[in-house]
């Protein structure tokens, strides 16, 4: 998968320079921010309004913790980690309605990489600098093969799309993440612990921040929004405004 990856990357990066030559728009919207901050939801609706296309980057991380699962990897092993991304098929696909869906082994595994064992494990995956190599490069790939992306996760602005033509951080206190996410869990009939959720949304944060390799961070030409207060129309809105688009 990687070495198919890297094919389509180098012939990609040659459309993109003609296109950019040509002085054809290939516009990269990158969305960073915490878990539970409303970064999905905001980058799916940019991107069906904006008609481009939309990658949830985390999603990405998830299946593969869901891999490590099944085969028992040791998640301290950043080596072996990484040495799964070339023993999986790892795909993902684009739904205007439901945003990145992804598969896993030719599994559409798109509603299983949201259990909470997943939830505990991702940033320990997401650490691993093997990791990070691999599928920063498929991301690039896919966006360089796209004709405009709206791209999310926590290095997205910092690392995989330095150049992007708009950069956002969305934020939210802890509280609202944590409810949002204990609102969305249970709209899915699982019966979870506020205070579970807001412990572990908490200890990813911080592994997120604190981890050597593209941490989660603030890129200094982001603009930041505070969704505390927000509606979704609202922070979608605010980033419309901020494109100069009110989208369609
Ligand atoms: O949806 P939620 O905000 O809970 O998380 P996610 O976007 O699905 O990302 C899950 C985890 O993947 C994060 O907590 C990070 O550890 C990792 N991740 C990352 O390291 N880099 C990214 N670009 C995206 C996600």
């Amino acid at each position: 998968m990687v070495k198919e990856a890297r094919y389509i990357y180098f012939i990609d990066c040659f459309s993109v320079y003609m296109r950019k030559y040509r002085g054809e728009g290939l516009m990269q919207i990158a969305i960073d921010g915490p878990a539970g901050a409303g970064k999905s939801s905001v980058a799916r609706e940019v991107a069906r309004r904006l008609g481009l296309i939309c990658l949830d980057t985390g999603a990405m991380y998830r299946a593969l913790t869901l891999k490590a699962l099944g085969e028992g990897t040791d998640f301290n092993n950043g080596k072996l980690l990484g040495e799964l991304v070339h023993r999986c098929d790892l795909k993902t696909d684009y739904d205007d309605i439901k945003g990145t869906l992804i598969y896993l082994d030719g599994e559409n595994v798109t509603d299983k990489i949201r259990s909470p064992q997943v939830n505990k494990k991702v940033s320990l995956v997401a650490k691993s600098p093997e990791v990070r190599k691999e599928l920063v490069f498929l991301q690039r790939a896919l966006a360089g093969n796209s004709d405009g992306i709206v791209m999310e996760g926590r290095d997205i602005g910092t690392n995989v799309l330095v150049n992007a033509d708009y950069k956002f951080f969305l934020t939210a206190s802890l509280e609202e993440r944590a409810k949002r996410r204990w609102l969305e869990m249970k709209e899915k009939g699982l019966d979870i612990d506020f205070e579970d959720i807001l412990e572990e949304i908490a200890s990813r944060d911080r592994i997120d921040q604190e981890r050597a390799e593209a941490p989660l961070k603030i890129a200094p030409e982001a603009l930041i929004i505070d969704t505390t207060a927000y509606t979704l129309e609202e922070s979608i809105k605010k980033v419309l405004e901020a494109i100069g688009s009110e989208g369609s």
